[in-house]
């Protein structure tokens, strides 16, 4: 770790916080170093000190395919020849819009936008100028970036931070957004039987990923799409996460609830940055230049990002790895249940195909009340015990473990050899 700290201190004075984004702080988990990465390959990260990590990270999962993946590097590579910023309609960006919309049911036209937030910031304004109404109905414990109006109750690093909302959204901008429990179709009636003919949108993750793994209750979503439609709201699905990770396309479709708009990003990004918002013909024509909702970007659609999206979305079309990734994901969290049973540690899993989050203590995580009394204090110390080992897990007890297709059978025996290690360091304190 010398290298680290020595670059980290370097970090500290040029880089607020030493990190470009808050979720990769240590300060949950202790306030150590983070290590400070120079590569990654296939499923592992390794650190300025040569040290390497089975990264079980995934850059908060747009990296189903791995690191450094050949098929997605010599795509890169190609359109870097030809130019990463053209300014104008390139052809690979409308390959990557036609594999959307043939892919994810509901979305009949896309925008690409050059982040996960401006694609679900841009999902509530075409909301709100469509209905022309202004609430926003959105739920504890989720996230859908850090646009001002939906910071208040979010998951990810706003839980992390322990926060309840950000500094300098202004007053003007919460008083339009209504932020229920995940999974209480009572509290949302309740809501929409006083606010409904005002609410413009309901919006969230469909499977949420951001307070951990919590997948909706049987009918839930579909209460969601009627309550929301009952009332003239528009329904939209945060599946920045959740497409492309679970299954090829959007989780929506597997769930049997199609929402008239969709936010999108991570993984159609192949690691570049990249989002999307897409949805009903109708609503999309009222985005500029067609209609008077404006959005636009100097970078959306940028054609290094186009072809990284579109090699990784070829590579999970043909291959479809999704059955092996979950697989080796249920393996190794049925390992780790077995290893803390055995130590009498209380923990609880939820998984849902390649992803999963191991919550510290005995309750149903159902929602973002049941994730916030997963005891902070051991997964510390888990965090930083399996960090020594090479481990690199997420540094919040509100993330998840990622499988990626890269992820072999040597790398989970050696993470729950070191899972073993640390569960009986634990329960010997
Ligand atoms: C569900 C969800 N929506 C939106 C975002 C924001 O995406 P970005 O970080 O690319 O702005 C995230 C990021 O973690 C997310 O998990």
């Amino acid at each position: 770790m010398v290298e680290s700290e020595e670059w980290f201190k370097r970090a500290q004075v040029a880089i607020s916080g030493g990190v470009n984004s808050p979720a990769r702080s240590f300060a949950a988990v202790g306030g150590g170093t983070p290590p400070v990465m120079t590569r990654g390959q296939g499923a592992h990260l390794f650190d300025v000190d040569g040290r390497r990590y089975i990264d079980y990270l995934a850059a908060f999962g747009p990296l189903v395919l791995g690191h450094a993946h050949p098929r997605v590097v010599a795509a890169v590579e190609h359109q870097m020849k030809l130019g990463s910023l053209l300014g104008t309609p390139t052809d690979v960006e409308i390959l990557l819009a036609e594999e959307l919309v043939r892919s994810v049911r509901g979305v009949e036209q896309v925008r690409l936008t050059t982040t996960g937030t401006e694609a679900v910031m841009s999902v509530i304004r075409l909301a709100r100028a469509v209905t022309g109404r202004n609430l926003l109905v959105k739920f504890e414990g989720t996230y859908h970036g850090h646009s001002d109006p939906v910071l208040a109750k979010a998951g990810s690093g706003v839980a992390t931070g322990g926060g309840e909302a950000s500094l300098g959204v202004p007053l003007g901008v919460t008083q339009d957004v209504i932020t229920l429990p995940y999974n209480n179709l009572e509290a949302v009636a309740r809501v929409m039987r006083t606010h409904g003919p005002r609410v413009a949108l309901v919006l969230t993750e469909p499977i949420v990923g951001n307070m951990g793994i919590v997948e909706p209750a049987p009918g839930y979503l579909e209460g969601l799409a009627e309550l929301s439609h009952q009332y003239g709201a528009l329904l939209a699905f945060d599946e920045v996460i959740t497409a492309y990770r679970f299954r090829y396309g959007a989780v929506a479709e597997a769930l049997g609830v199609i929402p008239d708009l969709y936010a999108l990003g991570k993984v159609i990004g192949g690691g570049l940055a990249q989002g999307a918002y897409g949805g009903r013909r109708d609503l999309m024509g009222q985005v500029a230049p067609l209609g008077g909702m404006f959005q636009a970007g100097t970078l959306a659609g940028n054609p290094l990002s186009a072809a990284a999206g579109l090699a990784t979305l070829s590579v999970l079309r043909t291959e479809s790895p999704y059955a092996t990734m979950a697989n080796l994901a249920e393996y190794l969290a049925q390992a780790i249940l077995d290893r803390a049973r055995r130590r009498r540690l209380e923990v609880t899993i939820n998984r849902v195909g390649s992803a999963f989050t191991l919550f510290f203590g005995s309750m149903a995580v159902v929602d973002y009340a049941s994730a916030q009394r997963a005891d902070a204090v051991q997964f510390a110390r888990f965090h930083q015990l399996m960090l020594t080992r090479g481990i690199y897990l997420a540094p919040s007890r509100f993330e998840a473990w990622f499988i990626s297709a890269q992820h072999r059978a040597e790398d989970v025996e050696q993470t729950i050899g070191a899972v073993d290690e640390v569960f009986a360091i634990m329960a010997d304190h």
